[in-house]
């Protein structure tokens, strides 16, 4: 698809529901003891994979422009899919479903598209054969039949909510304590919606531990606008000239705000204002105007914080004077595509200066981009950091199969041009 380029961005935007934050209404809503509503739902693909898994396993889900209800039937209230459970695009559906899986009396069997195949799963498979359940696979298709669990102490070799998440789910229904103690830490929906629900759940640092738990209450959930989402109109409103964005009611999770600390870094120029609480998440607008932006390092703690940012982050390097270095992020190897190998890839399409290293990449800004015929690898974060690049570059640029980011943000371009008159 042909580019259409905006001269500057300039308004006030609304980007749709959290996507970690819509998966886990869903699955512990089907787990809670009753009805729940959830309201700023994310309709992206991936989260419509989740609801159609739960809805193949007995749950009955109403979809509607407000709000998603979700008719829970308990801890133990899913039934046997009478298919294999299709997980499309979705990492988070995958490692979490198998979390919950481990805990049930039925046999089931997941799989998804082609991507999610080649995605690492032993990294849940793991530590849930250690709590006892039958479970195995490197890759999808995974089969888990019934099998007793017991609480396990795991410390997770990377920093990953879904694993995270996985082993506190199956932890409901072991014996015993359940123990995750992670390197870094991660985002903590999960600790905090469970909480909230009744479970027998605390954190402390990069300790969280669950114990058996017996129900879920119900919910109102309130899902804020995906800071992941915003993350792509922030940036484009800090390199763009005569710019000036706010992006309404966004989760503010310190466990996701690594993208306004590296771009404040960077020279930004962003305000966080109006920061409230909604649905036991912190939430405010985010206003960024046209910056001078300067490189930056970016490695270690905060990785975990922004690592669906970096592609974007890439874009804001290329076009910040100086250096930019990205280390530990070996994790983008294993996303819905190779990460590092695509952003340097497509990016040096461009003419940006940029080079791969094992562990994320080097990038040296401000020089002149132009236009180019991108791929997106089938990576919604990608298309759309792409999409991005290309308002900025010089030129025509185009990007292969765009309806990718379907998977997260569908309306993705309405809101790109609503910021700015479109020209060809
Ligand atoms: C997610 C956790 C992260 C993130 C993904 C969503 C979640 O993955 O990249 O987009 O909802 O728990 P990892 O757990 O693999 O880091």
């Amino acid at each position: 698809m042909k580019i259409k380029k905006i001269s500057s961005a300039n308004g006030v935007i609304t980007v749709p529901g959290d996507k970690s934050i819509s998966h886990r209404a869903v699955m512990l809503g089907a787990l809670a003891d009753g009805t729940s509503e959830i309201y700023g739902f994310l309709m992206g693909e991936d989260c419509l994979s989740t609801i159609a898994c739960f809805r193949d396993m007995g749950i009955d889900i109403e979809v509607n422009n407000e709000k998603v209800v979700v008719h829970g039937k308990g801890l133990h209230g899913l039934s046997k899919p009478e298919k294999i459970l299709y997980t499309g695009n979705s990492g988070t559906t995958t490692r979490l479903l198998c979390g919950i899986l481990a805990g049930q009396s039925f046999e089931a069997e997941i799989t998804g598209d082609a991507s999610i195949c080649k995605r690492p799963m032993k990294r849940v498979t793991v530590p849930l054969s250690e709590m006892g359940a039958d479970i195995n696979g490197e890759y999808c298709p995974i089969l888990i039949k019934p099998s007793a669990l017991h609480g396990i102490t795991y410390e997770t070799p990377v920093a990953s909510a879904q694993v995270k998440t996985a082993i506190l789910l199956a932890g409901m229904y072991a014996d015993g304590e359940t123990v995750v103690i992670e390197s870094e830490k991660s985002r903590d929906h999960t600790e905090r919606m469970l909480g909230a629900m009744g479970a027998n759940i605390h954190s402390e640092g990069l300790r969280v531990t669950i114990g058996q738990t017996e129900r879920l209450k119900p919910q109102s959930f309130k899902v804020p606008a995906d800071i992941s989402s915003a993350a792509f109109f922030m940036t484009l409103a800090a390199i763009m000239p005569d710019s000036c964005v706010t992006i309404k009611n966004v989760g503010v999770n310190e466990t996701r705000t690594g993208i306004i600390d590296v771009l404040r870094d960077m020279g930004a120029d962003l305000t966080v204002d109006n920061v409230r609480e909604a649905g036991g998440e912190q939430i405010a607008d985010i206003t960024v105007k046209t910056s001078e932006l300067h490189g930056t390092q970016i490695s270690g703690e905060i990785i975990p914080r922004l690592i669906d940012e970096i592609p974007i982050i890439a874009v804001a390097a290329v076009f910040a004077d100086g250096e930019t270095v990205i280390r530990d992020a070996q994790e983008l190897k294993v996303k819905e595509t190779n990460r590092i190998r695509a952003v340097v890839d497509e990016l040096k399409k461009c003419g940006a200066d940029i080079t791969e290293t094992e562990d994320g990449m080097i990038i040296r800004g401000g020089k002149k981009v132009h236009g180019g015929h991108f791929l997106a690898y089938g990576d919604h974060r990608m298309a759309m950091s792409l999409a991005v690049l290309a308002q900025k570059a010089e030129g025509e640029s185009t990007i292969d199969n765009v309806s990718c980011i379907d998977i997260s943000y569908p309306s993705f371009f309405d809101d790109l041009y609503s910021l700015g008159e479109q020209s060809d």
